[in-house]
């Protein structure tokens, strides 16, 4: 490979990583896993692009005579390119390294959302064009075929290697979280995506709204929504960790079968007492559940009591807590993204109203 071919092979990668890593922030479904295996045999395709081009600039990385303006910018981005993969190899292998509140595998994300930046800063600022000859050539091909190849093996051989050598990366899912509190009522972590923290709400005065496209909006109060429905669900956080538990509560396609949809609906938007909300094709509620208890246990507040939604093969985030308002649109959410960020500064959200 040319420094050139080098220097935008590893630019490629890091587009890919930081592409397919976002990816697993939705990714939930066994169908989805191929995204953790593209970004893993990706990730072990960095680290042998990168072995490669610090052989051949080591030299000038360690002797002081040969430094001039660009060595510590070039020293800074093979420290983050090493720390993100450091960082993404150690959760995956299950390694405990938690600092101010943050386990690995959230430093990991920040480094990669860092990395990506700097790679395309310098892009902009400093890429030389590709030639001819740094991209034709069947040694070229063969040697692209060999990484790729070889990538994959890696990550293919990572999990028995693991199991063999005993490490808890073994066990982890197939979206790299790890087991927590399964089938033990609300003594699972109870995270938020950004920072809600509501007061606890009454459940004497508490009435679910339902809205919008619907021929008899109603005020549904709790007892209602302790129906007696019940499934077993895995919580997949995308803070990494996983919680197997069976939810009870009701179904909401039961309760949106009351309220008479009208043929215009085509999405369901359940919505958080903070503001935080997601939406769902309303073909797809059949599998949600309203979960008002988990485990046989009446449902805890930090979990989102009274109410919480229950995503079967969704991330975490998506399963809205202290749900206080359904309402049924013809269309998808475009603010539902946003709204989880900024829920945690409204006034509910803050815990202040
Ligand atoms: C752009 C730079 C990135 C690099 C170089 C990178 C590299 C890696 C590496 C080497 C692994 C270990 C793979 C394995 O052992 O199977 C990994 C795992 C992981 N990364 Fe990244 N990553 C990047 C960005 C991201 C981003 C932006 C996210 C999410 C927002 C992310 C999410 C994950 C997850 C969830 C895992 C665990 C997968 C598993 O345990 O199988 N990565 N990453």
């Amino acid at each position: 490979m040319t420094p050139r071919s080098t220097d935008w092979g590893l630019a490629l990668v890091v587009g890919l990583l930081f592409a397919t890593g976002v990816m697993t922030l939705f990714a939930g479904q066994h169908g989805d896993a191929w995204i953790f295996a593209v970004h893993g045999a990706g990730g072990f395709a960095l680290a042998a692009v990168l072995s490669w081009k610090l052989r051949r600039v080591w030299r000038r990385l360690v002797d002081p005579a040969r430094w001039n303006r660009g060595t510590a910018a070039g020293a800074a981005a093979v420290t983050v390119v090493a720390a993100t993969l450091l960082s993404g190899l150690g959760w995956s292998s299950g390694a405990h390294l938690s600092a101010v509140g943050y386990n690995l595998q959230k430093k990991h994300f920040a480094l990669g959302v860092v990395l990506t930046i700097a790679v395309v800063v310098h892009a902009v600022v400093r890429a030389k064009p590709l030639r001819r000859r740094d991209l034709a050539g069947r040694r070229q091909f063969l040697q692209v075929g060999a990484i790729a190849a070889g990538s994959y093996l890696v990550w293919e051989l990572q999990r028995p290697l693991s199991a063999w050598f005993g490490l808890r990366g073994a066990r982890r899912r197939f979206t790299g979280s790890y087991e927590a509190g399964s089938f033990a009522g609300n003594a699972f972590p109870a995270t938020s995506w950004v920072a809600d923290r509501p007061r606890p709400l009454h459940e004497a005065s508490y009435r679910l709204e339902l809205h919008g496209l619907v021929a008899r909006p109603r005020r549904v109060p709790l007892a209602e929504l302790r129906a007696g429905d019940s499934l077993v669900a895995t919580l997949d956080c995308t803070g990494g960790f996983y919680s197997r538990q069976r939810w009870s509560g009701v179904r909401l396609a039961r309760l949106l079968e009351r309220a008479g949809p009208l043929p215009a609906a085509s999405h369901v938007r359940v919505i958080s007492h903070t503001g935080y909300r997601w939406s769902f094709a309303l073909r797809d509620a059949n599998q949600l559940l309203l979960a008002t208890g988990v485990g046989g246990e009446t449902l805890s507040h930090e979990h989102g009591a009274p109410v919480r939604l229950v995503a079967p093969g969704r991330r975490g985030f998506e399963w809205v807590k202290w749900v206080v308002r359904i309402e049924l649109h013809d269309g998808p959410d475009p603010g539902a993204a946003a709204s989880t960020v900024w829920s945690s500064v409204t006034p509910e959200g803050r815990g202040a109203a």
